[in-house]
C-alpha cells in the first residue's frame, strides 16, 4: 500500500475550486514531483495533507490512517514533515538550536524542563544534539562545523533553504514534503539540491513529494511525476511522459489561455 494517499480531496476557497477530486499516491521510498504552472495549487496540496487546511471533502491517508483532519503538530508527530515556499527559520537562534528545536515533538522532555535544566532534559539535550548534528551532516561542508554556531540570519538564501529540510528531517518524519527547494538557488547550487534529494531517499530512507519548478531538477530527482492545472491532475507518469504529454505543455505555455481571448 502507498504510504501517502490523497482519495478524491477537494479544496475551494470562496468560489475558487483550488483543488478538485484529487487523487494522489506516494509510495513508501519514491521521490514523487507535484508540477503545474503558478496557482495550480501545489501548495495548497501540501497545506491540505500537513493539516493547515482540510478538505472540504475526499480523505488523506497516512501509514493506513486518516490524517485529514487532524491538527498540524498531530500530523508532524505521525511522521510527515514539510518546508515552506517562504522560509520560516528562527533568525536569531543558530543554526544547531534551529534543528534542535525541531526535535521537540518527539523527544520527551519539554521545553520547561529544558529550561530548568533538570538531569533528564541534560541527557534529552545530548541526545537531541547529536541527533540535529547528524542531520546537519547531510549537507556536507554547505553546514558543517562553524556554521552551527552562527546565527540562521547569517546563512545565505541557499543554507536557509538547506537547513529548513534538515528541521524537517529533525522531526523524525518518514514523509518529507519540500516547496521548491531550489528556488533562487545558482546553477551549482541547484545541481547540489538534486544530489541531495536523491542523498534523503537513497542514503536517509526517506519519502519525499516534492514541489518544484527547475525541470532540471524534476527530471534529475523523480520516481514520478504529477502535474497539476488548476487543481486538476492532468498527467501522471514519469518525466519524459509527464514533460511531453500535450495538455501539460498547454498548460505550461498558457495555449488555453491565449486561445479563449
Ligand atoms: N488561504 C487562501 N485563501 C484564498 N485563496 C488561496 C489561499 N491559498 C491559496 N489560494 C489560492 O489558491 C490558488 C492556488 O494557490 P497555491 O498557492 O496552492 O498555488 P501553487 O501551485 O503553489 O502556485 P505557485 O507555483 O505560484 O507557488 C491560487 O489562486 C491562490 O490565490
Ligand atoms: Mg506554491
Amino acid at each position: 500500500m502507498a504510504l501517502l494517499q490523497l482519495r478524491d480531496v477537494s479544496k475551494a476557497f470562496g468560489g475558487l475550486q483550488v483543488v478538485n477530486s484529487l487523487d494522489l499516491e506516494v509510495g513508501e521510498g519514491e521521490v514523487v514531483s507535484l508540477i503545474g504552472p503558478n496557482g495550480a495549487g501545489k501548495t495548497t496540496v501540501f497545506n491540505l495533507i500537513t493539516g493547515i487546511f482540510r478538505p472540504d471533502s475526499g480523505e488523506i491517508v497516512f501509514e493506513g490512517g486518516i490524517v485529514s483532519g487532524l491538527l498540524p503538530h498531530t500530523i508532524t508527530t505521525r511522521g510527515i514533515a514539510r518546508t515552506f515556499q517562504t522560509l520560516r527559520l528562527f533568525l536569531n537562534m543558530t543554526v544547531l538550536e534551529n534543528v534542535m528545536v525541531a526535535t521537540y515533538g518527539h523527544t520527551r522532555a519539554s521545553i520547561l524542563e529544558s529550561m530548568l535544566q533538570l538531569p533528564r532534559s541534560r541527557r534529552e539535550e545530548k541526545e537531541i544534539r547529536k541527533l540535529a548534528e547528524e542531520k546537519l551532516a547531510f549537507f556536507g561542508q554547505r553546514l558543517m562545523g562553524y556554521r552551527w554556531d552562527q546565527p540562521a540570519y547569517s546563512l545565505s538564501y541557499a543554507n536557509r533553504r538547506r537547513l529548513e529540510i534538515a528541521r524537517a528531517m529533525a522531526t523524525g518524519a518518514r514523509l518529507l514534503l519540500l516547496d521548491e527547494p531550489a528556488a533562487g538557488m545558482n546553477p551549482v547550487e541547484t545541481h547540489e539540491m538534486t544530489e541531495l534529494i536523491g542523498k534523503l531517499r537513497d542514503e536517509g530512507g526517506y519519502t519525499i513529494l516534492v514541489i518544484e519548478h527547475d525541470m532540471h531538477v524534476v527530471e534529475g530527482i523523480s520516481d514520478r511525476v504529477v502535474a497539476l492545472d488548476y487543481g486538476v491532475k492532468i498527467a501522471e507518469g514519469s518525466f519524459d511522459d509527464v514533460a511531453t504529454n500535450p495538455r501539460v505543455i498547454e498548460a505550461y505555455l498558457g495555449l488555453r489561455t491565449a486561445q479563449t481571448k
